[in-house]
């Protein structure tokens, strides 16, 4: 196993939570750290190989969707000299095997485009509150983490700071005209129904997921990770059970650890025990493991 937290390349695009993105003209490559985000702070350890489980898996997914909608996967960097054409090979570091791809740079649609299946999260917290999603009016009697009759198509602006806020249908075709504002609902939801639908018989619900969409010479891609534990809420078909939040099949052990540990949700976030780390590790070779059928 090992552990990345930092990537030092020229030509730094962009620093996330989680990856770091370095521009390589028209094209990007995107690094998937280990390092883990909980309860919206970016934790002070690493969890190893959790940046090769969601490189590997939003490849798997890119490949495996390809045809339903067009991506911006090009490839995966499994040999350094991939990446030759770009970087000086003497400074290229082995990390970047396994945890890496190689993607067209796009120009952004700056809509995070939200399927749900299930409500739970901010869509639970809404109905609750007003009985709507999305400001849609919902059936009354709906129970926390129930599957919805249909998925709900429920986009959010991308702040640059701060939350992000909720989008209707109508805002969005304002902002983006009526044909793309379909057109990312109709890709938005067959993707996310197609990999509901695949990852059921396997052990995991899908219960919602976030995607973003870009322009490549005037064609509308998926853009950014896909499916991944970080970009959704993955729960253990084992153990779903209607009326109560679902545990998370990544990140509960971190989360149950944290909120025992007594800290008050106030930065620093505490380090993580060495056991709640290696339990971790091994919830996201299990994710993968069921998605895919293959080990890390
Ligand atoms: N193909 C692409 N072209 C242009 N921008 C992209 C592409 N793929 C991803 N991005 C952008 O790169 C950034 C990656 O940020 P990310 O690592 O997810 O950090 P954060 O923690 O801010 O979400 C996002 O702003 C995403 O929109
Ligand atoms: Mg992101």
């Amino acid at each position: 196993m090992k552990l990345l937290l930092e990537t030092n390349l020229p030509n730094l695009y962009y620093r996330g939570k989680v990856r770091d993105t370095y521009d390589l003209g028209d094209r990007l490559l995107i690094v998937a750290t280990d390092r883990i985000s909980a309860f919206d702070f970016v934790l002070p350890n690493g969890i190893p190989d959790k940046g090769m489980v969601l490189n590997q898996l939003s490849a798997f997914w890119f490949e495996r969707t390809a045809e339903l909608v067009p991506n911006h996967f090009i490839a995966a960097v499994d040999d350094l000299s991939i990446l030759h054409p770009y970087f000086d090979p003497q400074i290229l570091p082995s990390y970047l095997i396994g945890r890496s791809m190689i993607v067209k740079k796009a120009e952004r649609i700056d809509v995070e485009c939200v399927v749900r299946g299930y409500i739970s999260g901010s869509a639970w917290a809404e109905y609750k509150e007003s009985g709507t999603v999305s400001s849609i009016p919902m059936p009354k009697g709906l129970k926390e983490s129930e599957k919805l009759a249909e998925p709900m198509f429920t986009p959010t602006t991308k702040a640059e700071s701060g939350h992000d806020q909720p989008l209707s249908m109508e805002e969005m075709k304002r902002i983006l005209g009526e044909r793309l504002a379909e057109e990312l609902r109709e890709k938005s939801m067959a993707i996310y129904r197609y990999a509901h639908d695949y990852a059921l018989p396997r052990g995991i619900i899908i219960a919602d997921t976030k995607m973003e969409f870009g322009i490549v010479d005037g064609e509308l891609v998926l853009i950014d990770e896909l499916l991944t534990p970080d970009s959704s809420r993955f729960w253990d078909m084992g153990q779903y059970e209607v009326g109560h939040s679902q545990p998370s099949f990544d990140k509960q052990p971190v989360r149950d650890w944290l909120t025992s540990s007594g800290w008050n949700k106030e930065p620093p976030p505490p380090p993580l025990s060495p056991d709640i780390i290696e339990q971790t590790t091994k919830r996201y070779h299990e994710a993968y493991r069921r998605l895919t059928g293959r080990e890390l």
